[in-house]
């Protein structure tokens, strides 16, 4: 037996992932936020595809900079990535100093990389195209960089992703740590 499921859940389908923060810097304004919606999309050229909301401070971040970074936070920061997730970024000059997080530029581009990211990306926008009440960044991978317990896969040694289960059971967490 089957039953139907309403489009609003289609996305929970998804869950567990493992989101990212996507950072970006226009004009002085740093912006962050948590996104589920992040996958590669080729691997040579190596590009990335996200898809962002039309109304995040993010959005518009990326939209005027044309590059982002994403990045990856060990569950260890789990307080820091949740404020990035669940709160806007309307009217703050730098989201990541608010949610706890210290940055600097990338290596290649300037965009903000948490000091504590256990792995990024620096991405230049390629095209991007509105989809629904989102907006889908098709991006090149200038540069990335990841921490030693990346070899050729993750190891989990050091790095312990966080899961989002969802908010549909209020029996459990919606972030769990993800362990092998
Ligand atoms: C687990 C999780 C995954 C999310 N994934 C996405 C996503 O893929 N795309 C998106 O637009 N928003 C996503 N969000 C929502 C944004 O991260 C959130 O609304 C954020 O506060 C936007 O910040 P801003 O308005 O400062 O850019 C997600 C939130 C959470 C908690």
């Amino acid at each position: 037996m089957y039953k139907e499921v309403p489009h609003e859940r289609v996305h929970r389908l998804f869950y567990p992932v493992i989101p990212v923060i996507i950072t970006a810097e226009h004009g002085g304004t740093i912006g962050a936020m948590m996104a589920s919606s992040c996958i590669p999309i080729s691997l040579n050229p190596s590009m990335v595809g996200v898809a962002i909301m039309t109304t995040h401070t993010t959005h518009r971040l990326v939209k005027e900079s044309g590059q982002f970074a994403v990045c990856w936070l060990s569950y260890d920061k789990l307080d820091k990535a949740v404020y990035v997730g669940e709160t806007s970024g309307v009217g703050v000059q730098d989201k990541l100093k608010a949610a706890g997080l210290s940055h600097k530029p990338g290596r290649k581009l300037p965009v903000p990389i948490p000091d504590e990211a256990v792995a990024w990306l620096e991405c230049k926008v390629a095209w991007s195209r509105v989809s629904g009440d989102h907006e889908l960044f098709a991006a090149d991978v200038v540069a990335a960089y990841a921490q030693e317990d990346f070899g050729e896969y993750w190891r989990f040694e050091n790095y312990t992703p966080i899961f989002y289960v969802g908010k549909a059971r209020p029996d459990t967490s919606r972030y769990v740590p993800f362990r092998l």
